[in-house]
């Protein structure tokens, strides 16, 4: 039983007026346990009802690392008026000036990295190179937009008459509801929030429920970066509950803005509720992502991708490898050296084996999702190569490191002999597998990697560039590697996807900034009366004056 033995119990206190809260615990190695806050208008706050649910490490089940407060309707709405409340002020403050605060949090997070890191690694079980990588991505984001704010450029334009000027500016679009998985719980939430709050917008950030820790840590320096309160709102919850009431409250005419990543049947109830209210949202979805071998490939670089790709973040990105497409000629010898690297994974607890190239599934929830996925691929009729569902005291494969009972981990897995006419091609399977299937010609090759309902990441292994050259003008995708896995999008190259992953908008770099502001055109009539645009323009005619110009050839 978690109990209290901090200060606060009831009192608003503001998010840096004090440090954290720890609750009695029965955590191995006397790790500690928080009472967590939503941040509300730089206050503290817990749900209305007083309920709360707890943040668990999955490499370690008995590790609890805090309760969090489940946020409720009224909550989100408290939430939500603070965002409006601090908009006129923040969208008044200079952009170099909102740029400056952006660049300490950057500078904060270089400070608290190895602490960040070590939390994200204890709350989600990505090893601990990859929540290096991550937090990096949020610090690298930070970097960017600091210096935006010397720029966030508008045009001016000449006018078709005279004594006229034309002008565009990027204006903040108003309060932003912004809702990330836990798989990215630290790049993905400044990919969105940076830009947000860099155009001058306010947001409601409801964190992932497997999250919520990290996400108070972040919201926490976020404030410490000299943020003015409520122009960054957290509230902790599941999807849904405070996700949906978010969501809803679109529909209540309070939200300006929503910016999802999660799945493609929830980023579609979203993209409905928001169209039929002509608001705007950004979705990030799904993937399955294709990878070509072709024959002229270099083999062990082409290997080393596919398997990055397929089981680096235990499968857990949305970029993660789907669809390992190999050329039909170098089928066997690709296979062979795969296969001799999958069955020596090393898996395991990062904290404790720092060599591991996974850990634990994100969470209870998202192994049940797995093994449900694998039983789809079973039950298409592919022919499963390797892996043998969750790892288990006499189940665990032979590179795994530690007690697999004390955490949730997963054999890698590799079903072959997969066609485009088996669900297991389709659907995303979010998690250690790969599914293979075999191509006959570059040709075969590019209409499979076509052929799912997903558009997100794609790349090919091949030495001959108007393979390369045909594959990046013939995919359908939002990212492309030639060369390269399908994983690890720099911070500042547009990141999305077309098709099933998205509907068409970018996060990253200066494309995200179209998703979080947009274009006032403005015209000032300098002359005194008023000139009709297209009416009372100056018309030029062309001059009577012919020359036989065929006498010079
Ligand atoms: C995600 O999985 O939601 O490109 C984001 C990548 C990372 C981001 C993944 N930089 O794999």
């Amino acid at each position: 039983m978690l109990k209290t033995q901090g200060h606060l119990a009831g009192d608003m206190v503001h998010v840096l007026e004090t440090g954290l809260e720890w609750l009695e615990n029965n955590n191995p190695d006397g790790k500690r346990s928080v009472r967590g806050y939503n941040i509300v208008n730089g206050q503290l706050t817990t749900a209305s009802d007083g309920s709360t649910f707890t943040s668990t490490n999955p490499a370690r089940l008995a590790d609890c690392l805090g309760a969090f407060p489940q946020s409720t309707r009224e909550d989100v709405h408290a939430a939500l008026d603070a965002a409006h409340a601090a908009f006129p002020g923040w969208a008044a403050t200079p952009a170099p000036t909102r740029g400056q605060i952006i660049g300490n949090m950057g500078r904060l997070l270089m400070e608290h990295k190895d602490d960040l890191v070590a939390l994200e690694t204890r709350e989600i079980g990505k090893t601990l190179k990859e929540s290096g990588g991550e937090i990096q991505e949020a610090i690298d984001t930070c970097l960017f937009f600091q210096s935006e704010g010397r720029r966030l450029y508008g045009q001016t334009v000449n006018s078709e008459l005279p004594d006229k000027e034309l002008f565009t500016y990027r204006r903040p679009l108003g309060v932003c509801g912004i809702i990330n998985a836990c798989n990215f719980p630290s790049a993905v939430p400044f990919w969105k929030m940076i830009p947000a709050i860099m155009c001058g917008n306010t947001c409601v950030w409801k964190s992932p429920q497997d999250a919520p820790l990290l996400s108070f840590a972040l919201a926490r320096i976020m404030h410490q970066a000299g943020l003015p309160d409520g122009v960054i709102n957290l509230v902790h919850g599941k999807g849904s509950g405070a996700g949906q009431f978010l969501v809803d409250a679109v529909d209540e005419g309070l939200v300006n803005k929503i910016s999802f990543t999660g799945s493609t049947d929830v980023g579609k109830m979203i993209g409905e509720v928001c169209g039929r209210n002509l608001v705007s949202c950004s979705l990030e979805l799904g993937g399955k992502n294709p990878l070509v071998v072709m024959p002229s490939a270099n083999l062990d670089n082409a290997v080393e991708g596919a398997y990055w790709g397929a089981f680096g973040t235990a499968g857990q990105r949305c970029t993660s490898l789907g669809n390992l497409i190999v050329h039909q000629d170098i089928y066997d010898a690709f296979m062979e050296k795969f296969m001799a690297k999958v069955k020596t994974t090393n898996i395991g607890d990062s904290s404790a084996h720092p060599g591991v190239l996974y850990g634990p599934m994100l969470s209870q929830k998202y192994a049940t999702d797995f093994l449900k996925g694998l039983e789809m691929a079973v039950n298409s009729g592919a022919t499963q190569l390797w892996g043998k569902g969750r790892i288990e005291s006499g189940n665990t494969p032979d590179n795994f490191h530690g007690d697999p009972e004390a955490g949730v981990f997963m054999w890698p897995h590799v079903f072959a002999d997969v066609t485009e006419d088996m669900d297991c091609f389709h659907e995303e399977i979010f998690g250690p597998v790969v599914t293979v299937v075999k191509a006959r010609d570059f040709d075969h090759a590019l209409h499979l990697a076509n052929a799912s309902p997903y558009g997100l990441s794609s790349a090919i292994y091949t030495n001959d560039r108007l393979e390369a050259y045909r594959y990046k003008t013939g995919i359908k995708a939002g990212m492309t590697g030639i060369n390269n896995s399908t994983t690890g999008a720099e911070a500042h190259l547009p990141f999305g996807g077309v098709k099933g992953s998205g509907n068409g908008t970018r996060e990253s770099g200066i494309w995200v900034l179209e998703a979080y502001s947009y274009w006032h055109a403005v015209n000032d009539e300098l002359s005194g009366k008023l000139q009709l645009a297209q009416m009372d323009v100056d018309e030029i005619e062309t001059v009577e004056a012919e020359v036989d110009w065929s006498e010079l050839s």
